[in-house]
């Protein structure tokens, strides 16, 4: 049977697809988890194989758009990369039996950081730059191919068995994305909160940085537990950005964060892309100096600098005149609102 809604098909039921029940030549084990664009399962395939399988909720794009064809087209392409920190795509397509569009990837055991996150648990420096470390590889493979990954947030960083951080849903953030997306699913996807300033304006002309400071803010709330723009809305947020605020430095929350993390930090979060690394592979080779990744500590007493980071001063002064420009910009707006 095809379904035409997501309220035909759930019926009484809570999830797309019943546990137990089959897809395809899978049997359902269990529901993963939900995200903006439909259900993630863990399925046994006929070999014993165990993937993780999308499905989109059949209103998920729209009829005669070409949406899902674009999505299958899409998730062939994403079968040809391969890479060590991206979760694998196997297979794609439509289940000719529901009509139901799905994806099939490689099962990662560990979870997301999100879940990590969700934890509660105070996360150690040396881990956060070890996952920090995996995602800037990722993101270096998706630079050579002169790609954008657009979505890079907790949610889609996942754990290996043996503890590897994966990027996930690369490519798939092109099918319906940016501020379009946001709208059509809501609240379910609706935190801007890891987007760059200049994702938000227009998601389409980004580039690799976009997602370096995407990155920044995930280290962000892997360091403190929260993200630097708790509270705000995404107006606010742009708002401020364009106003060229950064966001209050790490160590205001946890103190004992090593200055070159909370350095890196900084600019990867900068407002403007020009000021933030270049690159993904300026990105790890910070990270991946020898003795920062087995425990920060060692690495901390004689910290390597990255080329783009050339004196801790400049750095501070920079922030001391951004501060400056801010006060300005305040002391103007209450003058102007004031004066009758
Ligand atoms: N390959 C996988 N292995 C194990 N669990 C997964 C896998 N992919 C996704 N999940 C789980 O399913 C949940 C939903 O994933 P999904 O990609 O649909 O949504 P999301 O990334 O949370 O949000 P969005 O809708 O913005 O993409 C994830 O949060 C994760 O917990
Ligand atoms: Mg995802």
């Amino acid at each position: 049977m095809v379904y035409s809604s997501t309220k035909e098909m759930l019926g009484e039921q809570t999830t797309i697809l019943p546990e137990g029940g089959h897809f395809g030549t899978y049997t359902v084990e269990r529901l993963l988890g939900r995200g903006g664009m439909g259900e993630v399962y863990l399925m046994c395939g006929p070999a014993g194989e165990r993937h993780a399988v999308k499905v989109l909720r059949p209103d998920a794009s729209e009829k005669g758009s070409g949406e899902l064809e674009r999505f299958v087209r899409e998730a062939e392409f994403l079968m040809t990369v391969r890479h060590p920190n991206i979760v694998e795509v196997y297979d794609a397509g439509i289940d000719p039996e529901t009509g139901l569009c799905f994806l099939t990837m490689e099962f990662m055991p560990g979870g997301s950081l999100r879940q990590l996150l969700e934890s509660g648990v105070a996360m150690s420096f040396s881990g956060i730059t070890m996952i920090a470390a995996d995602i800037a590889r990722a993101l270096a493979l998706v630079e050579s191919r002169g790609l954008v990954h657009r979505d890079v947030k907790p949610d889609n960083i996942m754990f290996s068995a043996d503890g590897t951080a994966k990027l996930a849903d690369l490519g798939i953030t092109r099918f319906g994305r940016g501020i379009e997306r946001m709208t059509m699913v809501g609240a379910t996807v609706g935190t801007p909160a890891y987007m760059s300033p200049e994702q938000m304006l227009d998601s389409h002309s980004v580039d690799i940085r976009s997602d370096l400071y995407s990155l920044g803010v995930v280290m962000y709330e892997m360091i403190t537990g929260r993200r630097p723009n708790d509270g705000e809305n995404a107006m606010c947020t742009l708002a401020n950005a364009i106003g060229g605020r950064q966001f209050a430095d790490v160590r205001t929350i946890r103190p004992d964060t090593p200055p070159e993390l909370a350095a890196l930090v900084s600019l990867l979060t900068h407002p403007s892309a020009d000021e933030r690394p270049a690159s993904a592979h300026a990105v790890l080779e910070f990270l991946c100096t020898p003795g920062r990744m087995a425990g920060y500590a060692d690495a901390a007493a004689n910290p390597p600098r990255p080329p783009w980071y050339r004196d801790r001063g400049v750095l501070y002064a920079a922030a001391a005149m951004v501060l400056a420009v801010e006060s300005l910009i305040v002391a103007l707006a209450t003058v102007w609102t004031r004066s009758p």
